[in-house]
Order: C-alpha cells, then sequence, then structure tokens
C-alpha cells in the first residue's frame, strides 16, 4: 500500500479530528514534506482537507471521484471490481478502453469507469451525452460459457442490475423499456451498450457498458434529450452518491451473473419482467428499415420481443427503438 492510501486510511479513521503533520509524518516514516505533498495529491483527487499551520490535517470530506480506492472500499463482490479498476478522469469511451483491455486478455471481472467521455457511445450508432462527474460511465468486461446467440441476454442482465441499484437506492419506481432503456416518470435516467468479440462459435469476451444520469441538472441535459431524459437529482431534488450507486450495480450484476450460470436465465428474466411493464401493452418499435406496430403478447426466453400486429402476424424482434402507444 502506497504512503497516499495509508494516509488517506488514516484521516479517515480519525473521522474529522485534526492531526499534525508532524504524527503523521512519524507515522508513516517519511518526511513533513512528503505529506504536504501527498495532501496536495488528496486534495486534486477531490477530497476535501483543510490545512492549518498550528493543527496540521483534518478530512472535511471524502471525495466524489469515481476512484478506484474507494468504489473498493465495502465492495462486496467476489469478482466485478476485485481485480483491476481502471479510472479515467476522462477518455474517449469506457467500451472502447474497455474492448482494448479484453482482446489484451484482460481477465473477467474488469473495471473501466470514466469521469468523462468525449465519444460516448449508445446504442445504433448514437451518442451519449458523458459530462464530468455528473454520471456513471462505466463498462466491465466478461468472459460468458455460453454460445454467442445468447449474448442478448447479457443485456438483459445487465439491465435488471441497474434497475436493482437504482430501486435499493432511491426507492423511486423503475422501469425498464425493452431491450434495455432505464426509466423514471417514463423518462430514461440509464441505458446499456453491449459488445461482443466472437472467436469461431464461442464468446471471447463481452464488454457491458453502462451510463446512469446521477447528478445531472437539467440545464446540464443537452438539448435533443432534455425531453425524454431525466437524472437522479432531477428526479429526488437531491444530490446522489455516485459510488455507493456504481458499487450496488457490481454487486447486483455480480447476483445476475452467478444466478444465469448456476440456475438459468428464467430467474433473470422473471426478474426483467417485473421491472417492465411492456406485456399486453400496444407499441410501435422501430426496427431501423421499418416500424412495426402491434401488442406485446411477451418477452420469450432468450430476451426477444413477440409482437402480434393487427392481422394477427406474429414477430419475434431481436431489438429496436420502443414507442408505447396509449
Ligand atoms: C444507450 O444508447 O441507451 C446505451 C448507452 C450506453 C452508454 C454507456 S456510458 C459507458 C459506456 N461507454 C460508452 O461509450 N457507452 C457506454
Amino acid at each position: 500500500m502506497s504512503t497516499k492510501q495509508q494516509l488517506l486510511i488514516y484521516l479517515k479513521e480519525v473521522k474529522g479530528a485534526w492531526v499534525s503533520g508532524e504524527f503523521l509524518a512519524h507515522k508513516m516514516t517519511v518526511s513533513r514534506s512528503a505529506i504536504w505533498k501527498h495532501i496536495g495529491s488528496l486534495k486534486d483527487d477531490g477530497y476535501v482537507i483543510e490545512s492549518s499551520r498550528k493543527k496540521g490535517y483534518l478530512l472535511r470530506q471524502t471525495s466524489d471521484l469515481l476512484l478506484t480506492d474507494e468504489i473498493r472500499e465495502g465492495l462486496k463482490t467476489n469478482v466485478f471490481g476485485k481485480g483491476e479498476i481502471i479510472y479515467f478522469r476522462e477518455t474517449d469511451s469506457t467500451n472502447v478502453r474497455a474492448k482494448y483491455l479484453a482482446g489484451d486478455g484482460a481477465p473477467e471481472g474488469t473495471v473501466v469507469v470514466a469521469e468523462k467521455q468525449t465519444q460516448g457511445r449508445g446504442r445504433k450508432g448514437r451518442s451519449w451525452f458523458s459530462p464530468a462527474s455528473e454520471g456513471i460511465y462505466t463498462s466491465i468486461i466478461l468472459r460468458p460459457p455460453i454460445s454467442p446467440n445468447e449474448a442478448p441476454k447479457l443485456t438483459l442482465m445487465a439491465s435488471v442490475a441497474v434497475a436493482e441499484a437504482l430501486l435499493s437506492l432511491t426507492k423511486l419506481k423503475i422501469n425498464i423499456k425493452w431491450p434495455n432503456d432505464i426509466l423514471i416518470n417514463g423518462r430514461k435516467v440509464a441505458g446499456i451498450l453491449t459488445e461482443i468479440s466472437t472467436d469461431m462459435d464461442r464468446i471471447d469476451y463481452v464488454v457491458i457498458g453502462v451510463g446512469v444520469n446521477v447528478n445531472t441538472p437539467r440545464q446540464s441535459l443537452h438539448p435533443d434529450i432534455r425531453q425524454t431524459a431525466t437524472s437522479i437529482l432531477m428526479e429526488t431534488g437531491k444530490p446522489f452518491p455516485r459510488i455507493a450507486l456504481l458499487r450496488a450495480y457490481l454487486e447486483w450484476l455480480e447476483i445476475y451473473y452467478e444466478t444465469f450460470k448456476t440456475k438459468g436465465f428464467d430467474p433473470v428474466m422473471n426478474r426483467w419482467k417485473n421491472f417492465a411493464d411492456i406485456i399486453g401493452r400496444r407499441i410501435s418499435v422501430d426496427l431501423m428499415d421499418r416500424v412495426r406496430m402491434g401488442e406485446v403478447l411477451d418477452i420469450d426466453k432468450d430476451g426477444f420481443l413477440i409482437l402480434r400486429d393487427r392481422e394477427g402476424t406474429i414477430e419475434r424482434i431481436i431489438s429496436g427503438d420502443v414507442t408505447l402507444l396509449s
């Protein structure tokens, strides 16, 4: 453990008490100027630390940045986030970074997190608006022992994990809009982009990217999405700890991934159906090349949407943009 990490642990332990530079230097067996330098670096990381010539240092507030050590603190998982967590203050896209890492052999459970994305990617070639430190932008690498045609299930699994994390921490009513938009009060709060690399007929890796609008104020939302998107801040009127939400997501994701591997997809799908109030509804679904309208009969065991149109024709749809009709 580095001196900086030790220093932070100690400042957290003494919770809100002043500690002299001399004492810290002695405790960590480094010079006082080294302590001063590490304190400066902790401040750069977003920790609010007061300094006084007479009294020393006092940790007022921990950082709200999604720092690796902060994410790990109290993370109740066995694999996800237990290996490497790669943190960026700014990057193009966490999915792009994760794909490079996976291509280089990074193991399952490797997590990439960014404060800001300059080229955040959404589904269907859209962009994902990713302002600095207002949302969660994260991607995880999985190497699931399933066949490529089962990969869509992983997106549904991730949407259940995001919904569970949001529900458990905010108690707001969370909806999933097929296949994987997370909504609060009919507006999108989170989205998922799954990318897969196959090798012959097996999956080499899957990258699941999740973006959540957490502390995004309305005026900060991109004008294009102001009518259709929301954030936790907008729904509750209060800033929300991003780290707690990210931890909860990783924990739920691991729970559902284990369930999927050991008990099959049905339990995950059943929970997904609880969050998605789409069955029996009339919808239109935009399939890029055409639009279909009809009643949703079911989401089948593979996560496909079963739609019956006016003429009674039944179609099985893998992915598309759904609009609920009254
Ligand atoms: C959607 O269109 O609903 C999917 C949005 C997915 C956004 C996340 S943010 C983290 C990860 N990195 C990306 O570039 N995209 C995903």
